[in-house]
């Protein structure tokens, strides 16, 4: 059943809890998440970057989401990841995402604003959600000192601002994930996680959460995160299942190659859904 990411996060805000937000660029990875999904009766959003629309084409994703949460009854969003292109989220919009997030964090916060209110106005038009971020959300790679990354934290300030101006449903913000594996054990700035929640009281985003730890996941779920997003983890099963298993046999089948991988997928898909309190919420 396909939904609005509102619909999704509304509850989990409600019941405290929060919703996996998966990255995909190929079928394997959308079905091991509804797959993952259906076996721990857990609401989930799909999401796909610019990137992952370039390489398997926008009507492409939406095509195959649709069609398997045509088929389920589990709640499924179709959401876009780290929008910034005006055509690419309005393509997506035409196409059936129920929900888009507005990546406009590089702008100063005028420019934030008035680029993510411009986003409001239109997709919640046609019924179709919408996530802002504020504070920069780095990648693990960027070489930044101690000081530069506490600068880049959301100001609940400005948080505050965004949100009263623009109408949006959900807020991402930069608390100390960063995008992709991390070197050392990240730290969350959890006092402000805690003051953004109890200033905006709405649903709240966590990016780059693959690699971070499970009592960091659980501190941030009860401290009001809502969303949740998974990448990089989900890549890494794909490719140690393909590595191991190209590795041990000479198998020049697909489905040999990628179903093991798409099993693989499902175990860690599952084990976050169940890390993020969304197992059982389905209805
Ligand atoms: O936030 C970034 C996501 O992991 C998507 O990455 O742009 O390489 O598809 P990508
Ligand atoms: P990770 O790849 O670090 O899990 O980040 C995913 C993400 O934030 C997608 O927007
Ligand atoms: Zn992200």
């Amino acid at each position: 059943m396909l939904l609005t990411g509102k619909q999704l996060l509304d509850r989990a805000h409600k019941e405290g809890y929060a919703v996996g937000a998966f990255n995909v660029n190929t079928m394997e990875q959308c079905q091991a998440i509804i797959t993952a999904a259906e076996k721990t009766n857990s609401p989930v959003i799909i999401q796909a970057s610019q990137g992952g629309l370039k390489y398997a084409g926008v009507e492409m994703i939406a095509a195959m989401v649709r069609t398997l949460a045509s088929t389920t009854k589990i709640p499924v969003a179709l959401h876009l990841d780290h929008g910034t292109d005006f055509k690419q989220i309005m393509l997506c919009i035409r196409n059936g995402f129920t929900s888009v997030m507005i990546d406009a964090s590089k702008k100063p916060l005028e420019g934030n604003i008035e680029t993510t209110k411009q986003i409001c106005e239109i997709a919640h038009s046609v019924n179709v959600s919408v996530e802002a971020e504020i504070g920069k959300i780095g990648g693990t790679e960027d070489n930044v000192t101690v000081s530069d990354r506490e600068a880049s934290f959301t100001d609940p300030d400005e948080a505050e601002q965004l949100v009263k101006q623009t109408g949006i449903d959900s807020l991402a913000i930069a608390i100390g994930t960063a995008h992709g594996p991390y070197k050392g054990e990240p730290k969350l700035d959890f006092d402000r996680l805690k003051i953004i929640k109890e200033r905006l009281n709405m649903p709240i985003v966590l990016h780059g959460s693959s690699g971070v730890p499970e009592d960091s996941i659980k501190k941030a779920v009860s401290l009001g995160v809502n969303k949740i997003n998974i990448d990089t983890d989900i890549r890494q099963a794909f490719s140690r299942a393909v590595r191991n298993f190209v590795g041990s046999n000479d198998a020049y089948d697909p489905r040999k190659i990628l179903g093991p991988a798409r099993e693989e997928m499902i175990k860690v898909i599952s084990e976050k859904m169940i890390m993020f309190g969304s197992a059982g919420k389905a209805y």
